[in-house]
């Protein structure tokens, strides 16, 4: 049976799986709630989107998805608060960055109340999934791909929107040890490195496992010109602090501009603490960490959250990182994920309730 709810058909599952989640042990993004939201577009528009019990999609073998990689993505999470409120956060940011990578992947602009109007009837559906457990939310991943035909190398005229969310624990388990790459490039001037494209994952994986290979678990990209300058992480930006004075690299079209990044650099300030956004060489950071002036690294994103890095390879050498009482990145944790968690005061607006 089907009922609207604020514009959204709803066709309720069943039966829920909820009961054989183990909300206790989550692992990133690997168990799915019982709906996800679908928007088609066909004949030149999206079509009223609409949720529908969680299934597989069945897509012609021809789908330029599969041919041409048309496909971007988002990541946010939901949070609940000790009253059982729920609370996205930022959520009109990541609805921008969907329709700058659409526009760059030339998929056709999601209109802002299919976005905004489904979210909110789905994370009220799926409220009793969204895990309370210290470190754990509900992963969303909204996404859009080509779901038209045809070997013929040009944009497709069907695409797919849907949102689809997980319970989720944290995303690494402890301190992040980084190599700074120094022949494989993430992204170049001038390409897709700043939108949110699912082939801009792909092209990371093989370096990044030639990094774990090596006892690293993410890969810090630089500059695909001279590999200078530190850029990002596999799905975080990065931070470093040298003496008290927090960086990190300016945003350009090889960066993807984390909403985290910009809300730590907001608290950052707001906390007294002296930011730069400039360009950080990797020789800065060596001789930094040579001359003990390089206090902490450490990566952020929605998935990430605030992920230390415990120390950085470079050219075959080991740089470790100090461990500090009082660091950047454990006060920068607590202030975000307390004002995502309705711990504290919203002074900058970020919060928004699903109600
Ligand atoms: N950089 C990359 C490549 C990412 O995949 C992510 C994750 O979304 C980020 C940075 C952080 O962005 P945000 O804070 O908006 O999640
Ligand atoms: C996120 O942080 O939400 C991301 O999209 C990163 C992802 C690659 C896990």
């Amino acid at each position: 049976m089907e009922t609207m709810v604020n514009n959204i058909a709803i066709e309720k599952a069943k039966t829920s799986k909820i009961h054989e989640v183990d909300f206790d042990n989550l692992s990133f993004g690997s168990v799915y709630t019982d709906h996800m939201l679908v928007c088609d577009y066909k004949n030149g528009e999206w079509e009223a989107p609409k949720i529908v019990p969680y299934q597989p999609i069945t897509l012609d073998p021809s789908a330029k998805i599969f041919h041409y990689g048309q496909s971007i993505f988002e990541g946010m999470k939901a949070y609940k608060d000790d009253d059982g409120k729920v609370f996205l956060f930022r959520p009109l940011e990541n609805f921008k960055r969907l329709n700058k990578s659409a526009e760059r992947l030339a998929i056709p602009q999601l209109p802002e109340s299919f976005f905004m109007d489904g979210l909110h009837a789905l994370i009220q559906l799926e409220s009793d999934w969204i895990p309370t457990n210290a470190g754990s939310s509900l992963y969303i991943r909204p996404f859009i791909f080509a779901s038209g035909t045809g070997f013929h190398a040009s944009p497709a005229n069907e695409y797919k929107f849907i949102i689809a969310c997980a319970p989720s624990g944290s995303y690494f388990s402890g301190k992040v040890k980084v190599l700074i790459e120094e022949t494989y490039s993430r992204a170049a001037n001038g390409g897709v490195g700043y939108a949110k494209a699912g082939g801009n994952y792909a092209g990371q994986f093989y370096p990044t496992k030639l990094a774990a290979d090596k006892g690293y678990q993410q890969v810090i990209w630089t500059d695909d010109n001279a590999h200078e300058y530190i850029e990002e992480a596999g799905a975080m930006n990065v931070f470093v602090r040298i003496n008290d004075t927090l960086m990190t690299a300016p945003t350009n079209d090889r960066i993807l501009d984390g909403i985290t990044r910009k809300s730590i650099l907001d608290i950052a300030k707001d906390e007294g603490i002296k930011t730069e956004v400039r360009k950080i060489s990797v020789h800065e950071l060596v001789e930094a960490a040579k001359n003990g002036s390089l206090k902490e690294m450490f990566g952020a994103g929605t998935a990430a959250v605030v992920s230390p890095i415990s120390g950085f390879g470079y050219h075959g050498e080991e740089y470790e990182l100090p461990e500090l009482k009082d660091s950047y990145a454990s006060m920068l944790k607590k202030r975000i994920t307390d004002i995502q968690y309705n711990r504290a005061e919203d002074k900058f607006g970020w919060r928004y309730p699903v109600e």
